[in-house]
């Protein structure tokens, strides 16, 4: 049977899997680089790393499965979206690239917005509104900015696409991860000329588009001797790591939404028709899957809130999961238990590093609001993990509001690992939650575009049905339902009375 291989060029390091023809999981490994924040607000990495580590964790996976060069039949790439790689003539890096979590161009944002004629029509033409951590307000900073490197550039890529010509020579992208660019002509599936020439970026810039399964080249001898396998295994297109990951939990036909709960927390809808909130609240970007759409919402802390409850306020129980040799959220969830559903009036808005989605509001601060003596540590943790749910209904609703029916939803990453967070989000959410047999992510999504791609299966939609089975099914609990419907309005409520608090407080600091 042949082997595909799923590389993630993720924020935190690069994670490689072997996947065979059937769907198995033959190994996966990580390899970890650093992120340097050189002021407040800015988010960097050295795209070389990130091709050393695809490398090192290639090797290492083929290892691990005791695998054979010629037994990988095709590859495919996800990565960390909306990343700005600037090369100059000689396909040298010009600086650190601009990551996804930078904050620095709220005024190139404003700048796109003037340009395209406002925010309606910038919507028309890319379907997103201008937020920071998409791909062209960084090219319009480098250029307000370092004009002289701005100068010297003549490709722009997205993290995936760099390692993709470090493997094969080849300069292409995918359409899924160039939706967040806010250069794409989403509906097209092409390049937006008409927004290109409005901002006066040459088009020159950007590598060509291909659908996500499409074969974009092959691996060159030197990428072959580097990474461990043979010259001329085909790359495909692959995705951005919210499409990609959702190929690997099958989101790839309508009704079937995804809840994915890592640090930031991530909503995905599959749509058959390009559908835009035309108050740009969620995105709309392709899907990785052939003429297909999908809408997405990203709350920035989600699981991220809960990490932050734990290292700040949770040494006691980090310290006795040490000595148990047990997760420390093991002991943070028995304690979230002992508080009933609505946490008795306390909120947390889990704002910690403002919100995206459906807020984009870089001010917005976490608060927990409503204490009183009554209140316990469980409290707190319930409220952290309550707060972050909603957050997640937030974007849900958005998602009803537009018409695309949720009659399922599938949860990921550490929000599905307890029975008690998947119960609450069933609750929360008012609907069905289930959990799928394949939690590898977006590395296993890209295996299986690698697959179809180079033909082990006749579409994605096949690859998807041939490897994907449902495991766990949690139903909402009537009455834990109602209470949550009723708290829900109040924490939108919430933010609404906050917002112009935020932004005083912001001024402050
Ligand atoms: C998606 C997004 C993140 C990054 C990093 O819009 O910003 O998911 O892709 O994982």
């Amino acid at each position: 049977m042949s082997v595909y291989l799923g590389i993630d060029i993720g924020t935190s390091g690069t994670k490689t899997l072997a996947m065979r023809e059937d769907g198995e999981i033959l190994a996966s490994a990580t390899v970890e680089y650093p992120l340097s924040s050189p002021r407040p607000g800015w988010s960097e990495q050295a795209p070389e790393d990130w091709w050393k580590a695809s490398a090192a964790s290639v090797r290492k996976v083929m290892k691990a499965a005791g695998l054979k060069p010629d037994e990988v039949a095709g590859i495919g790439l996800s990565g960390q979206m909306h990343g700005s790689v600037f090369l100059d003539r000689d396909h040298n890096v010009v600086r650190p690239a601009l990551l996804w979590n930078d904050q620095r161009t709220a005024a190139e944002c404003e700048e796109i917005e003037r340009l395209a004629g406002g925010r309606t029509e910038l919507i028309r033409m890319v379907a997103n509104p201008a937020l920071t951590g998409f791909t062209a307000p960084k090219i319009l900073w480098l250029r307000n900015n370092e004009k002289r490197k701005f100068d010297r550039t003549t490709k722009v890529l997205l993290p995936k696409d760099y390692v993709r010509f470090c493997m094969t020579g080849e300069f292409a992208s995918e359409v899924s991860d160039a939706s967040g660019t806010l250069l794409l002509d989403v509906v097209n599936r092409c390049w937006s000329t008409e927004l290109l020439q409005k901002l006066d970026i040459c088009a020159d810039l950007l590598p060509p588009v291909f659908e996500s399964e499409e074969v974009t080249g092959v691996l060159t001898s030197s990428a072959a001797t580097a990474m461990g396998l043979k010259a001329g295994i085909p790359v495909v297109g692959g995705a951005g790591d919210q499409a990609a990951s959702a190929i690997g939990n099958g989101i790839v036909r309508g009704g079937i939404v995804s809840a994915t709960m890592g640090t930031s927390g991530v909503v995905f809808a599959h749509s058959d028709e390009v559908q835009v909130d035309p108050a740009g609240r969620l995105h709309t970007f392709c899907h990785a899957v052939r003429g297909k759409w999908h809408v997405m919402g990203c709350v920035l802390s989600a699981g991220g809130s809960l990490q932050w409850f734990r290292n700040q306020l949770c040494q006691q129980e980090v310290a006795a999961a040490k000595r148990r040799k047990i997760d420390p959220y093991e002991l943070i969830t028995e304690q979230a238990e002992s508080a009933p559903a609505g946490s008795e009036g306390l909120f947390f808005l889990p704002y910690l590093t403002g919100e995206r989605t459906p807020h984009a509001d870089p001010h917005a601060r976490g608060s927990w609001i409503g204490l009183s003596l009554r209140h316990s540590k469980g409290h707190m943790a319930r409220s952290v993990m309550e707060g972050a749910t909603f957050a997640m209904r937030d974007s849900l609703e958005v998602i009803e509001e537009m018409n695309i029916p949720v009659r399922e939803v599938r949860a990921s990453g550490g929000g599905a690992r307890s029975e008690f967070w998947r119960s609450m989000q069933a609750d929360i959410y008012g609907k069905q939650v289930v959990t799928i047999n394949a939690s590898e992510g977006p590395a296993y999504g890209v295996a299986l575009l690698a697959a179809a791609g180079t033909g082990a299966y006749k579409s994605v939609e096949q690859a998807c049905r041939a490897t994907i089975s449902v495991v766990t099914k949690t139903r909402p609990q009537a009455k834990t339902r109602k209470v949550y419907d009723k708290a829900f309005p109040v924490y939108q409520q919430l933010y609404r009375s906050l917002r112009d608090d935020f932004a005083a407080i912001s001024e402050l600091v």
